[in-house]
């Protein structure tokens, strides 16, 4: 029996472990434990993922919030080496860029247990972003390195790779494999069912870059009032979004909604017009669900999807407005098969096993 530890701490590490966490369910072979870091702790952030994709219960709280990105990832560190010591794993498991994510694989890294990053190789290309230091130091201390695309795996090979000795694997995207499952599993709650179907756009703004720039968010906030006239927008407000517009005095004059669970995301996924957003999950879900996608960013990791021409980059009120009223009017969507087949939870899980029977 192999024990592996799963890291998760925000948002969507959870969507990703759900699926990961489900396979290792069914294999047999191995021991799962979850650590949460805390990075996410309010019921509407974090609870509500646990209880609706039936995630096992976290084995251990680390209770870590709310502070700077040192502090925060440096009281990481010291929990989870702990819990390394208690635990004894085989393998740790860590996904995306979160501060959870590097803090998991270095405490493991440095006590030699060997890591595997999901979603690993993606790049920005833009080392503003604390996410990208996170990817770019996560992927070269792992051991094993499950890649969601072929653009991830051509970015490894740039820095380097096919040199240094790690595993690389194309998996697929696990975030395919929670969209599908959880899209037959969810039904739409009342607030879902009372939209305009196809009717409103799904936006959601928490990336540093917009929040922590006063310029950048006022173009956002007005943009969205704009759009708001025309076409309902509905937009789940993330607890560091909710606190910058407060104190720049920054408002939509529109009301906005708590933080959404899974399964209502996935039917205001499947329901709206178009997608609105700066998040890195959500612009590959918006494709999942055949959705246009406006991304709020100077940069995407998902580099296929605007070479597709199905998300576009925006980065000023002139441009927010010509392609929305472009998308309102659009109803094509291609048909494309970008991020696997739906099962990179189960070839995660195989692969592991293989890594076992050799190391
Ligand atoms: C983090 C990740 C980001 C990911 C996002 C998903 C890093 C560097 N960033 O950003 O990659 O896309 O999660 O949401 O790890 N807060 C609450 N309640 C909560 C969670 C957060 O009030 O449940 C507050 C925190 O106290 C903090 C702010 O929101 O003041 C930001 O939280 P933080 O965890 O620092 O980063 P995110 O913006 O969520």
């Amino acid at each position: 029996m192999k024990k592996i530890l799963t890291i998760v701490g925000a948002r969507p590490q959870f969507v990703k472990a759900a699926v990961v966490s489900r396979a290792f369910a069914k294999a047999s072979g191995f021991e799962e434990k979850i650590i949460h870091t805390g990075q996410h702790f309010d019921k509407n952030m974090s609870d509500v993922f646990f209880e609706e994709m039936e995630i096992p219960k976290p084995a251990y709280n680390l209770e870590v919030n709310s502070l700077g990105h040192g502090a925060m990832t440096g009281r990481m560190l010291e929990k989870l080496e702990e819990v390394f010591e208690k635990e004894e794993p085989d393998m740790v498991l860590v996904y995306g860029d979160t501060n959870s994510t590097i803090a998991g694989a270095l405490a493991a890294r440095k006590m030699h247990i060997p890591v595997a990053h999901v979603e690993a190789g993606l790049r920005s290309f833009n080392m503003k972003m604390p996410e990208e230091v996170n990817r770019i130091l996560t992927d070269r201390i792992s051991d094993i390195l499950y890649c969601p695309t072929e653009t991830a795996i051509q970015n490894l090979k740039r820095e380097g790779y096919d040199n240094i000795d790690t595993v690389i694997e194309k998996s697929g995207d696990v975030m395919y494999d929670a969209a599908l499952f959880y899209k037959e599993k969810g039904e739409a709650s009342d607030f879902v069912k009372s939209l305009p179907q196809n009717n409103f756009v799904l936006c959601t703004i928490h990336r540093a870059e917009n929040t922590d720039d006063p310029e950048r968010l006022a173009f956002i906030v007005n943009a969205l009032n704009q759009l708001n006239q025309e076409t309902k927008v509905v937009l789940p407000l993330h607890p560091r979004t909710k606190k910058k517009l407060a104190e720049v005095g920054l408002k939509l004059d529109f009301e906005t909604i708590d933080p959404v669970g899974y399964l209502d995301m996935v039917q205001l996924l499947d329901r709206c017009k178009f997608v609105v957003t700066d998040s890195g999950g959500l612009q590959k879900e918006a494709f999942f669900f055949k959705k246009h996608c406006l991304t709020l960013r100077e940069q995407t990791e998902w580099v296929e999807l605007i070479e597709n021409g199905v998300n576009t980059l925006i980065n000023s009120g002139e441009e927010f407005t010509s392609h929305a009223k472009r998308l309102l009017n659009e109803t094509n969507f291609p048909e494309l098969e970008l991020y696997g087949k739906g099962n990179a939870g189960e070839m995660i899980v195989n692969s592991l096993d293989k890594y076992f029977e050799t190391h």
